[in-house]
Order: C-alpha cells, then sequence, then structure tokens
C-alpha cells in the first residue's frame, strides 16, 4: 500500500510539471497506456486469488484513480493557459486602416444609355422598353418585312422552336425597332383615336455575327416620334441637336443620304462628319472638307405608312420619324475604343480602365438597366 502511496505522489508532481500537452501525453502513456505501468499493475489483479485480489485491488485502483485525476486536471490548466496565450496573441487591432476595397464601375454601355436618356428626357421623350425574346410579327412582319422579304436575310438570329403567338417562330430580337410597333398599338389601346407619341427604347438586340466590330449581342437605341404634320426637318433637327449634346461640341454637320429600309419611307442614312488627329476620329466640319470625310452613324427616315397602319392609326392623320443607332459604337467613338470585344470579355482590367464612378457623375444606370 505504502509502495502505490508514493507511486501516486511521485506521478502527482511529474504531472504538475508536465510544462505543457505533449509532455502530458507521454506521462500519461507511461502510466496509463497499454504498456504503462498503472496498467500493469492492474493486469496483475487477474491472476491473484480472490482474496488476494479482494486485498490489493482498492488502493490499485484508488492509484489508477489518483493519476487519471491529476493527468486531467493538468489537462485542463494546460489548455486554459494554451487559450489565454492565443487570445494575447490573435487580438484584433480594429485600429488598423482597413485594406482600400475594389470598387466596381459603371460599363460604358450603361453609361451611354444613361447619357442618351437624359439628352431625350431633356427633348421630352419617355423610355420605352420591349422583350428580348420577340415575336416574329413585332420583329419583321408588322415592320413591313413579311415573310421572305430579302430584308430579312440582314438580320440572321437565334430562333427558338417556339411557334409565335402571331405567327412564325419565337426569336431574339435583331433590333429595337419592334418596341415602335408595341408603343404604337399600346397608345392605340388607350386612346384608340391615338395619340403624339415621343419615346426612345435602348435594349439589346441579337444577330448571329462575330468579328472586331460584331458581336452576338450589341445594344440600340430606338427611337420614335409620332405626332400630326411630323416631316424630315423634325428629324434632322432632333438628331443634330441630340449629336451635339452627346459629344459636348457645335460643330456637328450631318449629311442625310437616301437608303432602303422596309420600315421607312423615305429612308436616309445619317453621316457625320470627322477629320483623323493623331490617328483618331475627331467629329467636327463637314465630310467634303480636306482632309475631312463622312462616317455612317444611324439609320432613319420618316415611318412607313403601312407601318402606322400596321398598329393601327390612321396614317392620313399621324405622321412620324424613327431613327435606330449602334449604342456600342456610339460608345467607342465618343470613349476612344477600338475593338467592340473587349465590351462583353469582362475583363476587369478593361473595365477599371474604361468604366465610369458612378460617384463622380451621377447617372440613371439603375433606373434605365433595371427597367430594360
Ligand atoms: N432597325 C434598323 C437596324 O437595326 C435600324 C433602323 C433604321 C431603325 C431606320 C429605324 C429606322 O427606326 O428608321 O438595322
Amino acid at each position: 500500500m505504502s509502495d502505490h502511496h508514493e507511486t501516486a505522489q511521485q506521478a502527482q508532481s511529474r504531472i504538475d510539471a508536465a510544462p505543457d500537452l505533449a509532455a502530458l501525453e507521454a506521462l500519461r502513456v507511461e502510466y496509463l497506456g497499454k504498456q504503462g505501468s498503472v496498467s500493469a499493475l492492474l493486469k496483475t489483479l487477474g491472476k491473484m486469488s480472490p482474496e488476494e485480489r479482494h486485498e490489493k485491488a482498492p488502493a490499485i485502483q484508488a492509484l489508477r484513480q489518483s493519476v487519471a485525476d491529476a493527468l486531467a486536471a493538468r489537462k485542463d490548466e494546460l489548455e486554459a493557459a494554451e487559450l489565454e496565450a492565443r487570445l494575447a496573441t490573435e487580438r484584433l487591432d480594429l485600429t488598423l486602416p482597413a485594406p482600400d476595397a475594389q470598387r466596381g464601375s459603371v460599363h460604358p454601355v450603361s453609361q451611354v444609355m444613361d447619357e442618351l436618356a437624359e439628352i431625350f428626357a431633356d427633348l421630352g421623350f419617355a423610355v420605352a422598353t420591349g422583350p428580348e425574346i420577340e415575336d416574329d410579327w413585332y420583329n419583321f412582319t408588322a415592320l413591313n418585312m413579311p415573310e421572305s422579304h430579302p430584308a430579312r436575310a440582314m438580320h440572321d438570329t437565334f430562333y427558338f422552336p417556339d411557334t409565335a403567338p402571331k405567327g412564325g417562330k419565337m426569336l431574339l430580337r435583331t433590333h429595337t425597332s419592334p418596341v415602335q410597333v408595341r408603343t404604337m398599338l399600346d397608345v392605340v389601346k388607350n386612346n384608340p383615336g391615338g395619340a403624339p407619341i415621343r419615346i426612345i427604347a435602348p435594349g439589346r438586340v441579337y444577330r448571329s455575327d462575330s468579328d472586331a466590330t460584331h458581336t452576338p449581342m450589341f445594344h440600340q437605341i430606338e427611337g420614335l416620334v409620332i405626332d400630326r404634320g411630323i416631316h424630315l426637318g423634325h428629324l434632322k433637327w432632333t438628331l443634330e441637336t441630340f449629336l451635339k449634346a452627346f459629344f459636348e461640341t457645335d460643330d456637328i454637320v450631318l449629311r442625310l443620304r437616301p437608303s432602303y429600309f422596309p420600315f421607312t419611307e423615305p429612308s436616309v442614312e445619317v453621316d457625320v462628319g470627322f477629320a483623323i488627329e493623331n490617328g483618331k476620329r475627331i467629329l467636327g466640319g463637314s465630310g467634303d472638307e480636306p482632309g475631312h470625310a463622312w462616317m455612317e452613324l444611324l439609320g432613319s427616315g420618316m415611318v412607313n405608312r403601312r407601318v402606322i397602319e400596321m398598329s393601327g392609326l390612321d396614317p392620313d392623320e399621324w405622321q412620324g420619324f424613327a431613327w435606330g443607332l449602334g449604342v456600342d459604337r456610339l460608345a467607342m467613338l465618343k470613349y476612344g475604343m477600338d475593338d467592340l470585344r473587349a465590351f462583353f470579355d469582362g475583363d476587369t482590367r478593361w473595365l477599371s480602365h474604361y468604366g465610369f464612378s458612378p460617384f463622380d457623375q451621377p447617372t440613371l444606370s439603375a433606373g434605365v438597366g433595371a427597367r430594360s
């Protein structure tokens, strides 16, 4: 008995002195492990006679218990100390300045859409939208492009297997012009006699095309004015006023060139004069001046009376003009970018270079984007 008492005391002081958890574990193995000295003592019990076992077992059990208790107590102490030490070294210093967060930027297309919406809002235009998955009828037929019309060939797009409610297939719209038809039909529905219309329709359009100046998805902004007594003069003034505001210069010279679109009659292509300075196109002056040239900017014309009629208005009473403009190309021109594909690569280096800070120049981005 006194032997075990001594062993217990010795174990206790060694355990209390264990400097860390690894040393403590070594002691546990030494006493209570499979080959441990206390385990060996316990094993001797099996070979004893019942009387002898009755006599010696309590002391051996007590020894095992005291060693186990000592180990547990020291383990608690060491763990608490370790936690203290960790808390002391890992304390957060809340006074450190936070690392600069990477800020997002407004994409040049969103920026230009906003600038256009603001300019046209000043001229009294509202923003209208239509679906990107469009009915063949709105995209083509109602715009005077019946099935097998040759102009459809320039608008090769992506078709869906579903038959459209108004005939043909559903498709990804090839231009924003179907919004003209939808807007006129809406006006007629709410006001059967018709009413003046002044809208722009910005949005995504699709064609099966891909090279440095064409992407399968791009952006257009459509314009439509319907009223009594509208003529080409109104069209020219509106586009000139808008381009001067957009390019922030009064030196804008336009040339209206006869053209053909099924949905306008007459149709005009609008060119703008520019010069090349240091390899960049600088708008201004007539394209006929020396060192200057004309650049095609947009398609436009007086709305074809057949389109007005198909949209439910009387073409003898209501006339109008319309135009369709590539937003991406306009952005490239204003901000000096040369590869259209970069617009849609999502490269954050390009975006942080060409993007706009939403804080420097508050725009309508959220509003227009959310509605289109
Ligand atoms: N929708 C035509 C296109 O995408 C562009 C266009 C031309 C729109 C003349 C018009 C217009 O509204 O009057 O090629």
